[in-house]
Parts: structure tokens; C-alpha cells; sequence
């Protein structure tokens, strides 16, 4: 459960917000994002907040403990106060809550967001619906928390959106508020301009992020895709050795900043001895020798069906491993309403009541699946109960799953088995890249990783350890934020300037 507090340092007569934080000295930061970090949830008629899932959430509130401001998002409910001032306990920062109607959500969230634009950046065209009306919800939601923020920043903040749900904030608000610094980080990744060129509101969306001084992505690939599509379809002169567009007088910068786990806090669970005991509890209860994981929310860009298929192709082949080995499949409930996700869902029950039952004997149930979310805990003694991750997406922004499941295993002893079409595939070089595609070497590299020697697997595991500790979470965040201070600092004087004349 989550503290929370309504009172407080909000003055409305001015419309200004108090700064919480604990004087860091640097810039407050409004941090925008559809998904809130709390949610309200009702039980036996008393409310309370709980945390969404998910690591970015933490760390923005742990950024906003450290630099005060204000964080701007959907509840996910109509039950929400309008704002809440986080932690209750020492108020440091608020959180603001955009209003949406059920008419929003319906066109804005499902539609907009989950129907069309989530399968156009993860490349599955077949899983695009486009509509005029989901088209107008986005731009009017866009607009509600341009509005919001235009409303809340003072001069000297930094504003910092998140994903493809505000992808028009940044011009709305550049044009409302020319003075502040836009930063917008993409968590999803961006396609190829040849797929990108299907979307019929193409040159609005492009223009709405490049109201940004700063635009991050998770991979160079993911760069140069957005790069092309600003040169081609928008004819306006790039400076890819730069990373930079040109807007008429502005230039936006663009850059790679690969997303990372929070390390420390990660060991320090992995070390614990809570964790260790739950992650015994697990493994005893699944009496298996070997122990494969895989990790996700619900959804079709996650390979979860080839990753099946894979494990499947894996036991009819060796034959000598069945009653030895048991596949964890972890499936988080997500975006149920919509009709892919449901398909989904009953596909992957048919599939494992098949597998199930085309393998089991006496004792032994080759797959134990868990329709349910986890709490960070419990995850972690999931990781260290595995010896191997298999990690499938068919397209994925990052994959955190592969960073943590690295970061729990201090005793260098597992084996990731991860999508070459994840974006932690551009770092984690030395698992076990695989097409999931290909299920035939999906099996493969499930018996290569039982049977990898144990110096080797320390090897890969210790070098990817060093990558995800030096680029870890709080990286990540001080080398956007700090790139987002030069860029814009530097644009300052000629705003002020042209404003002069
Ligand atoms: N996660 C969780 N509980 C679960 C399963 C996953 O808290 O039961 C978290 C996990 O720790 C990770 C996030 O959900 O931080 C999933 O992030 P990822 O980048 O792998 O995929 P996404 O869901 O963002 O597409
Ligand atoms: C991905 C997106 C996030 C989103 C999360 C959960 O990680 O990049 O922006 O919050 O999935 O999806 P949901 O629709 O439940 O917010």
C-alpha cells in the first residue's frame, strides 16, 4: 500500500505548486505519463492507493523525491482526486491526475494507443486499427495534459514526457509555453519509415514530438529509424552525426539512452535472505532439476505462443529431458478489455492444456502457468529459483525482465536465452541471442543453456552484470536529464534574444 496525502502545498488561488523537494539544487522536473505510479483500489468498500507495475514507475518517484515538481497522469479510475502530494508522510512532490472521460479512454487508451499505435511501433501491421474517432480522442487527451502542464510549470522546470500515448505534448505545449525545456522518451520502439509511412496522421505525429528539445529512444536503431522518417517524409534536414532535426529555427536533438534497472536496490534484494528462502520454496515446489522462466505482461509483441512452441519442439526432441526440466510461464494481466489481448489469452490456455497434456507423466507437469502479477519481491525469487530465462518478444522497446533476471542471479549461475529483437539485445550481447521465429532454434538454444559448462555461463553472466550496473537506472535518468539541460540551455539565449528584438 502507498501513502498518500490530499492536502497540502498546492495554491490554487495562484495556481502554483510548492516546491517539495528536499533542495537538491537542480531543476524541479514535471514528469508526464499516461500510466500513473499509484492506482486507487477499492476493497470491502475502503479505498486505497497501490503501485502500477513496473520499474520506470519507482524511479520517477524517486526523481521527483530528489528534485520536487509535479508528476501528471490518468488514475486509471474516475474515483481519483483531482491531485494527491506524495510521500503523505513528507510531502516532496505532487501528483496531478488528468480527468478522462470513459469516451476517452474507450477512443483515446484502447483505441488510439493499444489498437493503433502500439502494434505500428512494434511493427505488427495486421494488429493496427486506425479511426478518425480514436484520432480526435488522442489529439483532445494530448491537448487536456498539454493544458495541465502549461497550468503547473514555473520557469526553470524541466519537463519530461513518457511514451508514445503524448507523443503531440510536446508541440501543444511548445507552442503555449516556448520557454521550457521538452524532453520526451520513447519506451516502446519506433519502426522502420517504410512501416511508419501506414500511419494516416504520420506528419502530425512526427511534428508533435519534435515540439521536443530533446527526444530519447532506447537504441541507435530506433534513432536512425525516426531520423528517416523526419528526412523522408517530412523533407527537413537531418544531422544524423549529430542527431539532430532541423524545425524551422529549432534544432531537436535525438539520441540513443538505453533504459536501465535500478542495480543496487536489485543485489540488495537478491542478496536477502527473505528472497533466497522464498526462491527455495519455489524450487522445491516445482521438484524440477532445471527450472526455465519466462516473464511478461500478456501481450502479442511478447512471443509468448513461439515460446511454447519452442519448449514444445525442445521436449519432442530430447526425450531424455523430460521428467529433468519445468517451464514457469509468469503472464501479467494486461489490457484485458481488448479483443487481441483475449485471443491471446485463450490460445496460449489451449496451448498449455495441450502441451500439458501431451508430456505430463506421474509426477511430473512439464508447465506451471501463472496468470497473476507479482509484486518486486516475489519476482526476484522467481529469477533466482530459474537456471535459465527464455525471453521471446517478437519486438520489445527494451525488455527489463532480461536486466533483472541478470541482476538477481550474484551466484553466476544461469543462462539468458533472449529475443534478438528485444531492444536489451543491443547490450546483453552475451546471452543467448535467438530469433523466436525460429522455433526450431529456439529448442536448440534451450539445450545449449542446460548444457552450457559452468565457467562459461559465469563468464556471460559476470560481463553482462558489469553493463547493467554501469548503465543502470539512475544513469539513464542523469544522462537525459543532463542532456536535456545543455540542449535547451543553449537554445535560451537566442529565445531570448529573439524575444529582446
Ligand atoms: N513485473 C512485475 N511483476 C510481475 C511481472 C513483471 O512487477 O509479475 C515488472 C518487471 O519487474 C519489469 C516490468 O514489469 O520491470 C516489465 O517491464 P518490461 O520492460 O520487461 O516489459 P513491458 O511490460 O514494459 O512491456
Ligand atoms: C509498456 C509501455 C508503457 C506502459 C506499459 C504497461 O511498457 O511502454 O508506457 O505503461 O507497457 O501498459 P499499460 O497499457 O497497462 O499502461
Amino acid at each position: 500500500m502507498v501513502e498518500t496525502g490530499t492536502g497540502g502545498a498546492h495554491d490554487s488561488a495562484n495556481n502554483t505548486v510548492t516546491r517539495n523537494g528536499n533542495g537538491s539544487g537542480g531543476p524541479r522536473l514535471i514528469v508526464l505519463s499516461n500510466r500513473a505510479p499509484v492506482r486507487v483500489v477499492r476493497e470491502r468498500g475502503r479505498e486505497h492507493m497501490e503501485h502500477t507495475v513496473g520499474g520506470v514507475g519507482s524511479t520517477f518517484l524517486r526523481l521527483l523525491e530528489d528534485h520536487g515538481g509535479v508528476w501528471i497522469a490518468w488514475s486509471g479510475s474516475r474515483k481519483a482526486p483531482d491531485r494527491l502530494q506524495l510521500p503523505a508522510h513528507d510531502p516532496r512532490f505532487s501528483l496531478v491526475f488528468a480527468p478522462l472521460s470513459d469516451r476517452d479512454t474507450a477512443n483515446y487508451y484502447y483505441g488510439m494507443c493499444n489498437r493503433g499505435l502500439w502494434p505500428l511501433m512494434h511493427y505488427m501491421i495486421p494488429n493496427c486499427h486506425f479511426s478518425s474517432e480514436y484520432w480526435s480522442q488522442y489529439q483532445s487527451v494530448n491537448r487536456l495534459f498539454a493544458e495541465l502542464t502549461a497550468a503547473e510549470a514555473q520557469a526553470g522546470d524541466l519537463i519530461w514526457i513518457q511514451d508514445f500515448h503524448l507523443a503531440l505534448v510536446p508541440q501543444l505545449l511548445h507552442e503555449k509555453r516556448p520557454e521550457l525545456p521538452i524532453g520526451i522518451f520513447w519506451h516502446v520502439p519506433f519502426p522502420p519509415e517504410q512501416l511508419f509511412r501506414i500511419f494516416p496522421w504520420r506528419s502530425e505525429l512526427l511534428y508533435g514530438m519534435l515540439g521536443s528539445d530533446l527526444i530519447g529512444f532506447h537504441t541507435n536503431t530506433y534513432v536512425k529509424h525516426f531520423l528517416d522518417c523526419c528526412e523522408r517524409i517530412l523533407g527537413l534536414h537531418v544531422d544524423r552525426q549529430a542527431g539532430e532535426v532541423m524545425v524551422e529555427h529549432r534544432r531537436v536533438r535525438v539520441g540513443a539512452f538505453p533504459l536501465g534497472i535500478p542495480a543496487d536496490h536489485f543485489a540488495t534484494l537478491a542478496a536477502s535472505e527473505r528472497v533466497h528462502e522464498r526462491a527455495d520454496r519455489i524450487r522445491r515446489a516445482l521438484r524440477s532439476q532445471i527450472v526455465v522462466l519466462g516473464v511478461d505482461r500478456l501481450d502479442y509483441t511478447k512471443g509468448i505462443l513461439e515460446r511454447l512452441a519452442g519448449f514444445e519442439r525442445f521436449l519432442e526432441n530430447n526425450p531424455e529431458y523430460h521428467r529433468r526440466v519445468a517451464l514457469v510461464l509468469i503472464a501479467v494481466p494486461s489490457r484485458t478489455k481488448l479483443a487481441d489481448y483475449a485471443t491471446l489469452k485463450r490460445q496460449l490456455d489451449e496451448q498449455v492444456g495441450r502441451v500439458v497434456g501431451r508430456f505430463s507423466s506421474e509426477g511430473w507437469v512439464p508447465i506451471r502457468y501463472l496468470y497473476t502479477q507479482f509484486n518486486l519481491e516475489e519476482l526476484i525469487a522467481y529469477y533466482q529459483a530459474a537456471d535459465i530465462a527464455l525471453l521471446t518478444p517478437l519486438r520489445d522497446g527494451m525488455n527489463l525482465v532480461a536486466k533483472e533476471f541478470v541482476a538477481a542471479h550474484l551466484g553466476d549461475d544461469a543462462v539468458l536465452i533472449l529475443s534478438e529483437f528485444a531492444g536489451a539485445a543491443e547490450e546483453l550481447k552475451e546471452a543467448l541471442l535467438v530469433n523466436p521465429y525460429d522455433i526450431d532454434a529456439l529448442a536448440r538454444s534451450l539445450r545449449q543453456a542446460i548444457e552450457m559448462d559452468p565457467g562459461e555461463k559465469a563468464t556471460r553472466l559476470r560481463a553482462m552484470r558489469a553493463k547493467i550496473n554501469l548503465n543502470n537506472l539512475q544513469h539513464w535518468s542523469e544522462s537525459f536529464l543532463n542532456t536535456l539541460s545543455g540542449v535547451s540551455s543553449s537554445r535560451i539565449p537566442q529565445l531570448s534574444g529573439a524575444a529582446a528584438r
